[in-house]
């Protein structure tokens, strides 16, 4: 038999799956799973918003768009960016309409990495940072974060990872998976070592409007940053919007170029009718958002009582919908916690190494879901760890 080159690159070879998937296929497979798997809302997109895109579908708006996305939907973002946050993006060059925040990280990193590149990154953090990286050639270099410190990441520890390699700082806040939320004078300490070190911060800002009882600082409002940042933001957790594929990129006008020249050759544009939606979204959206989050707040503070009262430890989550109880005292590894659970008690959560090692002994528990799930969930899980109690 000749021997064969593998017919795929030894880039994606090497890339591990991602752990969510991973468990969500053995998650398929058995009937009953309450899941506090999946990070998405459980509500359905407002109506108002919907019907929008279906009018406009009615209309036969069913066409590309420019590449940079529908003017009347950067307009209107434009106008959001400068309300919330009084940030003065330029329609025309300073924003990009993306495929969601996940086309927003593949292109930043593909239009800034050249090979051995790298960018410093939080452990734990979203499980696609890493693999956006890897993908783009580069190199993430990731700095520990832990539950002493409620998972914010320190910029001495930053600091320290800089080498002249380095091109980025890719954070991402309020947090999945732990939902830390990074207090205004820690975000000016990264940006003093992004301005030292002449770097770029890539920030993450998809949970923005997801916090509780805090203040969400956005990055490039910080004093000097607002050309250095790229700001990804999205519609798919605020509005409930997962499967609309939208979100968006503001920066400066040659990181956008950069961007954009990417995204024509491979998307050309984000879907016409979520555009169309988004646009909705952003006009008339607000309220609905205001409801979801309190909504979320109250199964935030039923399920952290819940784990903390079981023996999981779980610092208070001040933003996303995320909990991140430490299972460390069960004896048992994140993985085979996950696992157990869900085989004993059809509980789902996701064990925390998917979203890096220092997830260890932590689960991830999404809590954008019904408070009837959450409170059968967490009897099951205290079912579940008085068995398993060691000793
Ligand atoms: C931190 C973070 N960034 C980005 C994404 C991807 O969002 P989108 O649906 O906009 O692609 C997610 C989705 O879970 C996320 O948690």
């Amino acid at each position: 038999m000749p021997k064969y080159r593998s017919l795929t690159s030894q880039r994606v070879d090497q890339l591990a799956p991602s752990g969510i998937r991973k468990f969500f296929d053995l998650l398929a497979s058995i009937e009953g799973v309450i899941s506090l798997g999946v990070g998405e809302p459980d509500f359905a997109t407002p109506w108002h918003i919907s019907e929008q895109a279906i009018f406009s579908l009615e209309k036969g708006n069913t066409r590309y768009t420019s590449n940079l996305g529908v003017p009347e939907l950067r307009q209107e973002l434009s106008r959001y960016l400068k309300d919330n946050y009084n940030l003065a993006y330029d329609p025309d060059g300073e924003l990009l309409i993306t495929v969601g925040v996940s086309e927003g990280l593949d292109l930043i990193m593909r239009a800034i990495l050249d090979p051995g590149d790298e960018v410093i990154m939080p452990d734990p953090c979203y499980v696609s940072y890493n693999a956006c990286v890897t993908l783009a050639g580069g190199t993430p270099v990731m700095v520990p974060t832990n539950q002493k410190n409620d998972f914010e990441v320190s910029a001495a520890d930053i600091e320290a990872r800089v080498t002249g390699k380095t091109k980025a700082i890719l954070i991402g806040y309020p947090a999945n998976p732990t939902g830390a939320v990074m207090p205004k004078d820690k975000l000016q300490q990264i940006a003093e070592v992004a301005q030292r070190h002449h770097l770029l911060v890539i920030s993450d800002e998809i949970y923005a409007k997801l916090v509780y009882g805090v203040e969400h600082t956005c990055f490039a409002t910080l004093p000097g940053m607002k050309e250095s940042t790229v700001f990804l933001g999205g519609f798919s957790k605020a509005y409930a919007m997962t499967g609309w594929r939208i979100g968006y990129a503001a920066s400066s006008r040659d990181i956008i170029a950069a961007m954009t020249k990417i995204h024509q050759y491979t998307i050309m544009c984000a879907p016409t009718m979520a555009q169309v939606a988004a646009i909705e979204a952003l006009r008339t959206g607000e309220p609905s958002v205001l409801e979801m989050v309190e909504d979320y707040n109250r199964r935030r503070q039923v399920i952290v009582k819940g784990l903390n009262d079981i023996g999981l430890p779980c610092f208070e989550p001040r933003g996303a919908f995320y909990a991140f109880p430490s299972i460390k005292g069960t004896g048992m590894t994140s993985e085979e916690f996950a696992e157990k659970l869900l085989v004993e008690e059809k509980v789902a959560v996701v064990p925390g190494p998917a979203f890096g090692q220092c997830g260890e002994g932590y689960v991830r528990c999404c809590y954008a879901t019904s408070l009837a799930d959450i409170e059968e969930a967490l009897s099951r899980m205290k079912r579940f760890v008085t068995r398993h109690k060691k000793g």
